[in-house]
């Protein structure tokens, strides 16, 4: 057998991935409607934050994959809940931990840190109070726009004597749909 083929592959299957355009579209797969613009916004935004992304709660692993793979070539792992609905993202991307109230200490490396459609606001704030301090840079929050209220507060109160200085904004402002919200909230001290 050769080398190369022993050794795990960290590539996507692109055949898998739909074609985004710049309409923004639910697809089987994730919560959140994706478009081209939306992954154009996403890489803007983690150019200027560069380093690893860790997608917490990466479900089937779609959008991950789509921004793992080109043109977007996105440096990001997700990790689920054992046993894993991952079904996009190989398995060099992908990580496990053994129940919803676990967290990966890969986030403690991680410069970005993304929720897409978290079900817990404790999810976030634990993750900020463990591993806060390490080396994040910013954190994406995507989902409902009903849910942002909820969310904001992670960022409205000093965690582990952190501050944000958070842009909200409409996803449809980002290329996605209008009844979601698009958050990156900076890290500032
Ligand atoms: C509503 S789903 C969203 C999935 C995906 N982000 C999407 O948009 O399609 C929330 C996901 O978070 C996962 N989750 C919950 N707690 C988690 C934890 N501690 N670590 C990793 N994933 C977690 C759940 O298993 C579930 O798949």
């Amino acid at each position: 057998m050769a080398i190369q083929d022993e050794k795990e592959d960290s590539s996507v299957d692109v055949s898998n991935l739909p074609i985004l355009t710049s309409m923004p579209k639910v697809y089987s797969g994730c919560c959140l409607a994706l478009s081209s613009r939306l992954l154009c916004y996403l890489r803007t935004t983690l150019l200027s934050n560069p380093g690893p992304v860790l997608s917490v709660g990466s479900g089937y692993g779609l959008l991950e994959a789509i921004m793992l793979a080109p043109p977007y070539d996105m440096p990001i792992t997700g990790v689920e809940v054992h046993p894993s609905s991952n079904r996009y993202l190989p398995p060099t991307h992908h990580r496990v931990v053994p129940g919803s109230r676990f967290m990966d200490s890969l986030a403690e490396q991680a410069s970005v840190w993304m929720f897409v459609y978290p079900k817990r606001v404790g999810l976030i704030t634990d993750y900020i109070s463990r591993h806060g301090a390490g080396n994040l840079k910013a954190i994406i929050w995507m989902g409902p726009r009903a849910d942002w209220e909820d969310y904001r507060v992670c960022f409205a109160t000093r965690t582990q004597a952190l501050s944000w200085s958070v842009d909200a904004k409409s996803a449809d402002q980002a290329g996605g749909a209008a009844w979601e919200m698009v958050a990156v909230a900076t890290k500032l001290t």
